[in-house]
């Protein structure tokens, strides 16, 4: 099933210019990709079934949540789950997270021999655990070592490596263009650049000026992160920074359809149409199987609450907005979203993502928009719900009676 194939509930206006670099598809090393667009990994959310969902819905590639290259950590089972690819579209992509060059080299060797096609290397995490031991962001203030970290594990894999960073620690120390120079010597193959220092963490508006200075110093294929929302964002940024291609995190959230919208609207100029409620239930459900697949029922329910609410919440800014869907945020204020029951936080409705990324603890989901539409107070009672739900049966129902069409009701009233 493709977004195209999703029910839509209104058709939009004009088509717009398309520019032709999007159309070719993005190489790099030897993979090749159907398109230009790349769900973010993120740590608590980009498993298994929702990497499927998103390369099924338009991902060009899926990277996985971020793994230890400590190998005491191999084998947990939270290492397990993230190492599991079973049924997933290649390439299959990989994120590593360390700070010692050899057991990043052996990490990387290990996943390669168990089938990843690319590995990323991690340098954005701004965690306080990770930069405590070196990792992640933390890698930024340390140059000499990320050279001695990318060469090790470029030199020990044949699979194309690739790195994903942030512009800088701080805003006072930002060196990406030096970062960008030690990965093209040590043999990279694509950067990503997330527009924001580790100092920013996701207060400001990500910037892509940064990456555009970048493009001019390097001719590797080079990707922009951060805010991108909307197809209209995606277009804008590709223009302004002469990225290949941008990568999509918590836009993606309960709209995995995201990226058909943009793929179409890159290519074609084609204005996205929102999917009705009954496709997005139907989506809905499928994500909650697989997800109980992936955890057993008792974790499948609780990973799947805040994706329930994800949804619901993507339900109300298509039901709301049916003229202008999935093309622009909503033109609510952003302040919305943290007062609206539907900033579901990772962490209040699984605790996952609270352990691995500071963004946990903050509303996930962009700007929801149902003031005045009365999905504002269902919400409050759908997260209630979800929250008690215990078993799969229960949040089945749940969803099944929450997603139900008007005909629906009314057949089961
Ligand atoms: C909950 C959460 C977990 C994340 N985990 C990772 C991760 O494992 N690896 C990584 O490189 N970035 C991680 N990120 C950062 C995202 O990949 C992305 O760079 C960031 O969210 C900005 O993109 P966006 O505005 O499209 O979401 C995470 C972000 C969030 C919100």
């Amino acid at each position: 099933m493709t977004a195209s194939a999703l029910p839509a509930t209104a058709h939009q206006g004009p088509a717009v210019a398309v520019a032709s670099a999007t159309d070719a598809p993005l190489r790099i090393g030897p993979l090749t990709l159907r398109n230009r667009l790349l769900l973010a990994p993120m740590a608590g959310i980009t498993d298994r079934p929702f990497r499927i969902l998103c390369r099924r819905l338009g991902a060009g590639l899926a990277v996985a949540e971020m793994c230890s290259a400590d190998p005491s950590l191999r084998y947990t089972r939270k290492s397990r789950e993230r190492a599991e690819h079973q049924g997933e579209p290649g390439p299959i992509a990989i994120q590593l997270l360390g700070a010692d060059p050899a057991r990043m080299a052996a990490a990387a060797r290990y996943h390669a021999d168990h089938g990843a096609d690319l590995i990323d290397i991690n340098i954005g995490c701004p965690a306080r655990k990770v930069c405590r031991g070196a990792a992640g962001s933390a890698l930024l203030r340390d140059e000499l070592l990320l050279g001695h970290i990318l060469e090790a594990v470029v030199g020990a894999v044949q699979v194309p490596v690739t790195l994903k960073t942030r512009t800088g620690w701080s805003p006072t120390t930002r060196n990406l263009l030096r970062v960008g120079a030690i990965a093209r010597d040590a043999g990279i193959a694509m950067i990503t650049v997330h527009g924001r220092t580790r100092a920013c963490g996701y207060d400001r508006p990500a910037e892509h000026e940064s990456l555009r200075e970048l493009r001019g110093l390097l001719n590797l294929p080079l990707v922009a992160n951060g805010d991108i929302d909307s197809p209209a964002r995606a277009r804008a940024v590709l223009d302004a920074t002469w990225a290949d291609a941008v990568m999509i995190g918590r836009a993606a959230l309960g709209q995995p359809w995201l990226f058909s919208d943009i793929d179409r609207f890159l290519r074609d100029g084609e204005t996205p149409v929102a999917p009705t409620r009954e496709a997005i239930g139907a989506l809905l459900l499928e994500h909650l199987d697989a997800l109980y697949h992936l955890y057993g029922e008792s974790r499948g329910v609780r990973v799947a609450r805040k994706h329930i609410l994800w949804y619901w919440n993507r339900l109300g800014q298509s039901e709301c907005h049916p003229a202008a869907p999935g093309v622009a945020s909503c033109p609510l204020s952003a302040g919305d979203a943290s007062a609206d029951a539907l900033g579901a936080t990772a962490s209040d409705l699984s605790g996952t993502p609270e352990r691995d990324h500071p963004q946990g603890g903050q509303p996930l989901a962009p700007v929801p928009c149902h003031a005045g539409s009365g999905m504002g107070t269902l919400a409050k009672q759908l997260r209630s719900q979800v929250v008690r739900a215990e078993t799969a049966q229960q949040q089945l129902a749940l969803v099944r009676a929450a997603f139900a069409t008007p005909a629906q009701q009314e057949e089961a009233a």
